[in-house]
């Protein structure tokens, strides 16, 4: 099937922007039909201009609460057609009533090898720990943080000079590998 994505973000959108890269560039087969940001700054929406992908900022303050902000989001994926939902350093929890919409059909990807070091800073918590090989997990979302089922994940080495910034710009490569493995796997799969 071919996807049609709706994507997540809050932070800088490089994966965001390599999915539609690799969309663009038809690698994958799937179409970016909208891009929404809870973050005016971010600095992937600012390079997505140079595609004709279309994008959206929404702020949760502009909304009377979390479920009108995400009744908001569920109108703008209907309306653009998205039949899949991708978060991409998307930093708001969604909830239930959400995510019963879209029964398997959003992942995530989180910088770590999912079950250890869920929630904020997983690349902190992983020198702290210093454990020998981290790297990247997506998975199916639920409704506790960082949590569904594992789709894939990708290994890296921890270096014994490894910092956190260094292991950041490390799994962050693994990560735009990952995320288009996973989409090109899902395309085939899904009805
Ligand atoms: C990535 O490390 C992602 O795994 C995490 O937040 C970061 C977002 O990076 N959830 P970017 O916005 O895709 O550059």
């Amino acid at each position: 099937m071919v996807l049609n994505l709706g994507i997540l973000i809050s932070q800088d959108g490089s994966n965001m922007l390599n999915i539609v890269k690799a969309c663009h560039e038809k690698k994958i087969q799937a179409n970016v039909k909208i891009v929404i940001s809870n973050n005016p700054d971010s600095k992937g929406l600012k390079k997505l201009k140079n595609f004709k992908t279309k994008s959206t900022i929404l702020l949760l303050k502009d909304f009377k609460n979390k479920k009108a902000y995400e009744e908001k989001i569920n109108e703008l994926f209907k309306e653009n057609n998205v039949n899949f939902i991708c978060l991409a350093g998307y930093m708001i929890i969604l909830e239930r009533d959400f995510l019963e919409k879209w029964k398997k059909r959003v992942i995530n990807i989180h910088p770590s090898l999912l079950p250890s070091f869920k929630g904020l800073e997983p690349q902190k918590q992983a020198i702290q720990k210093k454990v020998k090989f981290s790297g990247c997990t997506v998975h199916y979302v639920n409704d506790n943080i960082d949590d569904g089922e594992i789709i894939d994940q990708s290994i890296v080495k921890v270096d014994k000079k490894e910092t956190v910034e260094s292991l950041k710009k490390k799994i962050l490569l693994e990560e735009h590998k990952l995320y288009i493995s996973v989409l090109t796997k899902i395309s085939k799969v899904l009805k």
